[in-house]
């Protein structure tokens, strides 16, 4: 099947994509941690952490909103996915939600274009095949909602995790 052309995945570092917003895998703290999280605090600055400080924290499964400073992209959107715990503990559902809110947030901040990286994937240890599946399914049913938002990239860090989520995009 055709796959929408506003739906797609690439190998690169998220922190590099000119796109409205970037999706940060964050933990409930909001302060900054390894990975993805990582990068995009170095490549945005110390103003990032500051406007994090004053949020509060987010619990898992939510997501909030923050500038993206010295990032190209205009907006962060720090999501906070469930560490994988078997999958019996409502990991699928969090999971999902992670992506439903962070396209709500972005449409109503205007976005047109969202890059998400592969959520809960790295140290929290959701397996990826069963993570691509729900960030892609999520997202595509998100998408009839959130008119505004024109382009979604899947941002894949390896050759192996690309090589998932372009099937994930063709099984769907
Ligand atoms: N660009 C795109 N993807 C990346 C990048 C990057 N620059 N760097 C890593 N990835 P992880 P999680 C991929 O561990 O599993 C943090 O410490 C990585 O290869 O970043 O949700 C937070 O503070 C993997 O595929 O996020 C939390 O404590 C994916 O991003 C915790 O880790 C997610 O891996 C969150 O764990």
């Amino acid at each position: 099947m055709q796959q929408p052309a506003h739906i797609h995945a690439l190998k690169a570092d998220i922190t590099t994509l000119e796109v409205d917003a970037i999706v940060n895998a964050a933990n409930a703290s909001l302060l900054g941690g390894g990975g993805v999280d990582g990068a995009i605090h170095r490549a945005a600055g110390p103003e990032l952490l500051r406007e994090c400080r004053s949020l509060g924290g987010c619990r898992t499964g939510e997501a909030k909103i923050t500038k993206g400073y010295r990032l190209p992209a205009k907006f962060v959107i720090h999501a906070v996915g469930p560490v994988w715990r078997g999958g019996n503990q409502g990991e699928p559902e969090l999971l999902a939600s992670c992506y439903r809110n962070s396209m709500k947030l972005a449409a109503e901040n205007h976005c047109r274009t969202i890059a998400f990286p592969s959520i809960s994937t790295g140290a929290y240890g959701y397996p990826i095949d069963e993570a691509a599946a729900i960030a892609v399914a999520t997202v595509r049913a998100t998408l009839a909602d959130e008119s505004c938002i024109e382009g979604v990239i899947f941002c894949c860090f390896s050759e192996h995790d690309l090589d998932v989520y372009r099937k994930a995009l063709i099984a769907g």
